[in-house]
């Protein structure tokens, strides 16, 4: 980022916006900064003003920087990040109040952009700090790991607006916390701080605010030195348990786990442990 260079490696940060976005925007006003550490995509939501409200510029922005980061080789984790007081306050709601049905029928809502994410193999990490609602929890459980700050705020407001959550909350919510606390958020909108989020299985850290971007980038620059193949099927596996039941799930992770059998880095990573080195991966 152009304020701060946030990795503890020496990094390559340059700040610039997907393609789709160059002709009309500055850096400034783009909807999603997009900066390098190294083999870690940052992406920031960048709309301060509306809390990072998500609106169509903004996901068609980060889909297309989720695909580009996705077949880029020198990327190998995805962080995607909003600014200290909001991750996102959720779907633009100024933008939605004129929707009607068949606006959103046909222009397939939420389905058109919002679920590019779900298309990512590398992992993505999403850095949440304050209010994480609505679209915006959403958007963080569809990320692969969650992690907070102390300030962070998550919820399911939408039920005060007189709809529902309709991007994945009621869904991933329920699969991640369970039938009682989905319920309990999504009923009544209430919203809950990083320690209950952490208690209720949504995110796996919480930090400082001040320690949760060299944190996490601390943590992808570790992953970024592991096998991309294993990580890749690492978290297909582990999404495929939210798809089947347990006897294919378990024969979909073993056939994964016998496939890595074949790449050059599983001989790499046994061979370095056994002679006590760190190994060097070549992601194939
Ligand atoms: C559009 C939003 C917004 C949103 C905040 N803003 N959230 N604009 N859509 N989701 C705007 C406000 O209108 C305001 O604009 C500015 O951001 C600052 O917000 P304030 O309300 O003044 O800030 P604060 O008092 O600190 O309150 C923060 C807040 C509150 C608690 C987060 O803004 C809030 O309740 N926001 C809405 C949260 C919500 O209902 N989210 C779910 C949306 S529905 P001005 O111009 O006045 O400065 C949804 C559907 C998901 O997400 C399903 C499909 C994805």
């Amino acid at each position: 980022m152009s304020k701060q260079n946030e990795s503890n490696e020496v990094a390559t940060s340059v700040e610039r916006t997907p393609a789709a976005l160059d002709q009309t925007s500055t850096a400034q006003q783009a909807p999603v900064l997009i900066a390098r550490h190294g083999p870690i995509s940052l992406m920031r939501l960048n709309r301060p003003k509306q809390l990072n409200a998500l609106n169509d510029a903004l996901m068609d922005c980060l889909g297309e920087a989720l695909l580009e980061a996705d077949k880029d080789p020198a990327v190998m984790v995805i962080i995607i990040t909003g600014s200290d007081k909001a991750f996102a306050a959720g779907a633009d709601i100024d933008a939605m109040k004129h929707y009607d049905f068949v606006d959103v029928y046909k222009n397939e809502y939420i389905s058109r952009n919002w679920e590019t994410i779900r298309k990512v193999r590398k992992p993505v990490i999403a850095a949440v700090a304050g209010f994480a609602l609505g679209g915006g929890c959403e958007l963080a459980m569809m990320c692969d790991m969650v992690f907070a700050a102390d300030n962070a705020k998550f919820g399911q407001p939408e039920i005060k607006l007189a709809v529902i959550p309709g991007a994945g909350g009621t869904q991933r919510l329920t699969r991640l916390a369970g039938k009682a606390k989905a319920m309990d958020m999504v009923l009544t909108g209430k919203m809950i701080g990083a320690e209950q989020a952490l208690a209720d299985g949504l995110i796996s850290r919480v930090y400082p605010l001040a320690d949760l971007m060299p944190q996490t980038l601390s943590v992808a620059n570790d992953m970024a030195k592991l096998s991309l193949p294993s990580l890749m099927a690492a978290k297909e596996s582990i999404n495929r348990a939210f798809e089947v039941p347990l006897s294919e799930g378990l024969l979909f992770e073993r056939r994964n786990f016998h496939a890595l059998f074949g790449t050059a880095d599983q001989k790499e990573g046994m061979q370095a442990f056994l002679e006590k080195r760190s190994p060097s991966f070549t992601h194939r």
